[in-house]
């Protein structure tokens, strides 16, 4: 792959005496979305909160190897590790909101980037709750607590909250799994239009969102990649007898 924007090489990860990821090697499009798919408990969240540099927080981890972006590793480096994780938007399993009204929930993401000014911060906020369809629905109550949201609306919520900081990459772990089919579509084509971009990297178990967005697709087993390729080469050629398998929904 020409430049890649993440280069993962020899990455092994350790909980304890537990090796939970094991000699990850992998390349990440630049403004495509990859998707990794895997059965439950193979590592696809660690691998993800790996990439932002999240995992280190359990005192129980041990990593090792290379993760490269646009080049430079993020890993063994002496870089302040807020802004590596500032280079990036994480969309977890459920939404997150603060506890905060609507508004300073976008507002949040541009403060920490340091601008205050209360006009910039008004057509800022409205910019980014259009990005993620949300203005219409919220425009009359942004002094709202986030929480009276539905979870649907608190996720795009959350999406343009990471929007707002202006990440280079997206990350995002089932990120509709508890949403209803429509919010999910929504996110879905959100995605599709933000990866002109943005880098996305998303977590799913469900394969017909996998089949309708990947450009590439990664999957794991057990703390290993099995294989990974063009969304195309991965759906319609698997190399694997795991991936056949997986693809046949032999195993979750
Ligand atoms: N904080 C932790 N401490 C110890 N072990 C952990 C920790 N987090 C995850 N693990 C272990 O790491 C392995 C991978 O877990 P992970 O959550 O990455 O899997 P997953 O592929 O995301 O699964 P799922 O599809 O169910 O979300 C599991 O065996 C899990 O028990
Ligand atoms: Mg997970």
């Amino acid at each position: 792959m020409e430049n890649p924007k993440i280069k993962i090489e020899n990455l092994n990860l350790h909980f304890g005496n537990q090796h939970i990821l094991k000699d990850v090697n992998l390349e990440i499009p630049k403004n495509k979305i990859t998707v990794i798919l895997g059965p439950s408990g193979c590592g696809k969240t660690t691998l993800l909160r790996t990439l932002n540099r999240l995992s280190e927080l359990n005192t129980e981890a041990k990593i090792k190897g290379t993760i490269r972006i646009d080049g430079s590793d993020i890993l063994n480096t002496n870089e302040d590790v807020t802004v590596i994780r500032k280079k990036m938007g994480l969309l977890a399993q459920r939404p997150y909101p603060l506890p905060m009204s609507i508004y300073n929930n976008v507002a949040y993401g541009l403060k920490i980037s340091g601008r205050q000014k209360k006009k910039y911060l008004d057509k800022r906020i409205e910019h980014y709750l259009r990005q993620v369809n949300l203005w219409d629905e919220v425009k009359d109550r942004l002094k709202d607590p986030a929480s009276a949201l539905s979870i649907g609306q608190q996720q795009r919520l959350c999406l343009a909250r990471g929007l707002a900081v202006d990440p280079q990459i997206i990350l995002a772990d089932e990120p509709t799994s508890a949403l209803d089919p429509i919010s999910s579509q929504m996110i879905e084509e959100k995605f599709v239009e933000l990866s002109s971009n943005y880098t996305l990297v998303l977590v799913t178990h469900i394969l017909r969102q996998a089949r309708h967005i990947a450009d590439h697709v990664v999957f794991m087993y057990l703390g290993e990649i099995v294989e990974q390729g063009s969304a195309k080469d991965f759906f319609e050629n698997p190399q694997q007898e795991r991936t056949k398998a997986y693809l046949q929904g032999q195993f979750y």
